[in-house]
């Protein structure tokens, strides 16, 4: 089979395409054939061995996949060849593995796919998806005001609709450009600011009635970080998901000064040390189920064939995407 591989870390050229053999499933594993995988921030990381783990080389990066049963192991029921089903590698403790015409995983973990959603859409809301709505769980925004960072991104473009979803009062998307704004608006987000504008933290107390957001969604880190805490409301509470620029963000005395007096809190949040087997199917169930009745909309940047595996690196890393960017191998 065909795979995307790296043997050594740097910029998007060291992922190559190499033949490697397909593999045969064991007993209780399924062996999948990849029609859609996902590509993610964490991943451009994990190629400049910047993530907070590093991957063994050589790898096959990638670890959430849609796709159809191909073969299965002894002892896996219910899973025939040719059914449509995600395999989240992630879920399986795979840190890589998806960039690949096949891949194995343990049958406990493969979720079927219903008729009505695409392998793209599918994939979509694997990682961005369960993260979105375990962000919405940990730290409901119900008649809450609430801003969230990177909105036009995977993760945000459903976090901000996730957030409406569950009654946020209102939603303020932060971007870098006004297509971006756009975008978000047009998915829900009943404001917009401009996050590389020098007086955006104005702006978003300014549309939040004066005092702030109560709920901080942020993902971008650095400077985005101290200036979030500097928007939000009294008694509000800033939730820390991502890591991208994460040296340049330092929590001080002034900082911390800020937390007691306005009785603010900082939260962090991971998703994949909240799933357990069965939350990770009740998470995608709920998300399959809100795309197949609309409630939820999901935007497929961009699909790149395997080959062009380095374009679709360069696109996230410059900023140049909206929703959900993938291979179709
Ligand atoms: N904690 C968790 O469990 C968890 C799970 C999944 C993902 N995440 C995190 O969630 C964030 C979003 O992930 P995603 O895969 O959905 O990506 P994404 O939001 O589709 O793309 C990243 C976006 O971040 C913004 N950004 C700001 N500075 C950037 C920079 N220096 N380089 C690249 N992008 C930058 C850009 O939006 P603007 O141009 O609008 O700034 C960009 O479009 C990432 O930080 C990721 O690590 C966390």
């Amino acid at each position: 089979m065909r795979a995307i591989q790296m043997s050594r870390f740097g910029g998007p050229e060291v992922l190559e395409i190499v033949e490697t053999p397909t593999p045969m499933p064991g007993p209780g594993e399924v062996l999948v054939r990849v029609r859609a995988a996902g590509v993610n921030l964490s991943e451009t990381l994990m190629r400049q061995n910047r993530y907070a783990v590093t991957p063994e080389l050589p790898a096959v990066l990638g670890n959430e996949v849609a796709g159809v049963v191909e073969a299965f192991g002894t002892g896996v029921i219910g899973l025939p060849v040719g059914a449509r089903v995600v395999a989240p590698l992630f879920a399986a403790g795979a840190l890589v593995g998806g960039y690949a015409e096949y891949v194995l995983i343990d049958a406990g973990f493969v979720v079927p796919l219903p008729d009505a959603l695409s392998f793209e859409i599918a994939t979509a809301l694997m990682i961005q998806g369960l993260t979105a709505l375990y962000l919405v769980k940990q730290v409901p925004p119900h008649g809450k005001t609430v801003l969230i960072s990177a909105a036009a991104g995977g993760v945000g473009s459903l976090l901000l609709q996730l957030a409406k979803h569950a009654e946020a009062k209102m939603v303020v998307a932060a971007a870098s450009t006004t297509e971006k704004l756009n975008f978000a608006r047009s998915l829900g987000a009943d404001a917009g600011v401009n996050y590389t504008e020098s007086d955006w933290v104005e702006q978003a107390r300014a549309v939040s009635n004066g005092t702030g957001p109560d709920i901080i969604y942020e993902s971008v880190g650095g400077t985005v970080t101290s200036d979030a805490l500097k928007a939000l409301a009294p008694l509000g509470q800033l939730v820390i998901y991502g890591a991208l620029n994460i040296q340049s963000f330092q929590l001080g005395v002034p900082e911390l000064l800020g937390l007691i007096f306005k009785n603010q809190s900082i939260t962090g949040f991971a998703f994949a040390s909240l799933l357990t087997p069965e939350k990770l199917k009740a998470g995608l169930v709920e998300l399959f189920d809100l795309a197949v009745r609309g409630k939820i909309k999901v935007t497929i940047s961009e699909t790149f064939p395997l080959e062009r595996v380095a374009e679709a690196h360069r696109a996230l890393e410059g900023r140049r995407t909206t929703g959900k960017l993938m291979l179709v191998p």
